[in-house]
């Protein structure tokens, strides 16, 4: 992962859940804060500094939201994106389409991505920007490019607010990353587990026993 700019918290030391406000209902189920909700604020907006930046050339993008776990990384990042537009010479036409992708059980990819709720023919000819949560295996996102591809979108670039060190990555390398992240399993900022975890402010890392506790059947 050299190279690529973004901020590495794996050396960090993760801080304990008792200095920040968390739900009463996970006090118990996480081991430990990774990225505060301030610290993830403040990085988005310099992502969407960035890439207004960058697509200077284009007067209009269409944000892709990859559901459900982008959703608050992508309406941030249109908030943000909103206000600088407002003092842009040159402000850029912001549209929005939606995705949903869901490939996980429990911590584990089950390797099977399926992808839903697709505008194909709304994405023909545009400036796509995928704006996605989380890049661990990659195999996602390589499914998701190749389906879009079909689309013939103008351009596509990538936005991951995470990128995991996990020994499984297939080299995929987004356009944007936020943070580089240990490989572990996180919740909160709307990631979840099986669907628990999205209503948590802050990238908490997941505790065993919380594993077992929320653990669907996989048969
Ligand atoms: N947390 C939530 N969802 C995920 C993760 C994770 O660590 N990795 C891949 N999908
Ligand atoms: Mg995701």
């Amino acid at each position: 992962m050299e190279n690529i700019d973004a901020i590495d918290v794996t050396g960090h030391t993760p801080m304990p859940v008792r200095h920040f406000s968390v739900p009463k209902h996970y006090e118990t189920d996480l081991e430990s804060v990774l990225i505060p909700n301030g610290m993830i604020r403040d990085r988005i907006d310099r992502l969407a500094r960035n890439i207004l930046e960058e697509c200077t050339p284009h007067s209009e993008i269409t944000l892709l939201c990859v559901l459900k776990g982008a959703y608050l990384f992508f309406s941030e990042m249109i908030s943000v994106l909103m206000r600088l537009n407002v003092d842009r010479p040159n402000p850029v036409r912001i549209h929005v389409e939606f995705v949903r992708l869901s490939s996980y059980a429990n911590d584990v990819s089950t390797g099977h991505v399926r992808i839903l709720g697709l505008n194909l023919a709304g994405l023909y000819g545009k400036h796509l920007l995928i704006i996605e949560d989380i890049v661990d295996t990659g195999r996602s996102a390589i499914a998701l490019l190749e389906e879009l591809r079909r689309t013939e979108p103008a351009s596509v670039r990538f936005a991951s607010l995470l990128l995991k060190k996990s020994p499984h990555w297939n080299g995929f390398r987004p356009d944007y990353v936020g943070f580089i992240i240990p490989d572990a399993f996180l919740v909160g900022y709307a990631l979840d587990y099986n669907e628990h975890f999205r209503d948590l402010d802050h990238l908490c890392i997941l505790n065993d026993e919380a594993k077992a506790k929320y653990q669907v059947s996989l048969t």
